[in-house]
């Protein structure tokens, strides 16, 4: 059953996505080359409860972590861990935060220090992947539309789009109906509407868009071993057209980075 939020449900997810948002932001400008993944979870989990919010994650299914924190060929649900990124590396940060009973999702994928050329076209084709999907957020338009705008633009730059994996609706929970895969056909699948929110999340291959699982239960792998982006935002459809709640506006990004959050 797909959850539609009134006007004041969508204010307060509003104020969860841009907590989570700004969170994000910050998390981004401290990666270099040298930084562990762990110390990036660890600063995530204190801006979110300084702010007042829960981190989605801890505990959820039983996961350990603030962020999933996926490097190169880890495609989603990485543990951060003692591993010290490296310059060249594509390393992806998925952050959730519950506040006042509302869940906002985003993810990034940053590059760390110089980064081949194959690998920043492999983030910014995701990145428009993206971009794309939530031109699609229009009350009649169908969840076909979302996918086939992630998927047509993915493959034809040449690259796979993991099935194994889906974008979901987001609300008091993190995971609600519907599922939104990052494949389809236009004019198939539900119909949105106006007070759906959804957390869309494109996840890329180079290779194969086969996964595996790794030995930890969580972390997601590609087949071939080659590399994968993702990102994320939490959109909600509305009258006045798509509302991506945990972007940051330009404008705020210079105080993301004097508050530190
Ligand atoms: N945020 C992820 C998603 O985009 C899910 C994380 S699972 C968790 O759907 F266990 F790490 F919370
Ligand atoms: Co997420
Ligand atoms: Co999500």
């Amino acid at each position: 059953m797909i959850i539609g939020k009134s006007r004041k449900e969508l204010e307060k997810m509003r104020a969860a996505g841009q907590l989570v948002g700004r969170v994000l932001q910050a998390l981004r400008r401290m990666v270099e080359p040298g930084i562990t993944t762990l110390e990036v979870d660890r600063a995530a989990e204190k801006m979110i409860r300084d702010a007042g919010a829960l981190p989605t994650f801890k505990g959820y299914h039983g996961y350990p972590f603030s962020i999933c924190a996926s490097v190169n060929e880890q495609v989603v649900h990485g543990f951060p861990s003692n591993y010290k990124l490296k310059e060249g590396d594509i390393f992806s940060i998925d952050v959730g935060a519950t506040l006042e009973g509302f869940v906002g999702d985003t993810a990034t994928t940053v590059p760390v220090g110089k980064v081949s050329p194959e690998l920043l076209q492999l983030i910014r084709v995701t990145e428009e992947c993206l971009e794309r999907a939530i031109k699609e957020c229009y009350q009649g338009k169908h969840l076909g539309d979302i996918g086939y705008a992630v998927q047509s633009l993915a493959e034809s730059q040449g690259y796979a789009i993991v099935r194994d994996y889906v974008g979901h609706g987001i609300g008091r929970r993190m995971h609600e109906d519907p599922q939104i895969p990052n494949y389809g056909t236009p004019g198939k699948g539900a119909k949105i509407k106006n007070g759906y929110v959804f957390a869309i999340e494109p996840m890329v291959n180079i290779g194969t868009h086969l996964t595996r699982v790794l030995s930890d239960g969580w972390t997601v792998v590609t087949a071939d071993g080659k590399p994968s982006a993702h990102v994320e935002h939490t959109v909600a459809i509305t009258e006045e057209g798509p509302q991506v709640f945990t972007r940051v506006a330009e404008s705020e990004l210079e105080e993301v980075k004097i508050a530190g959050v």
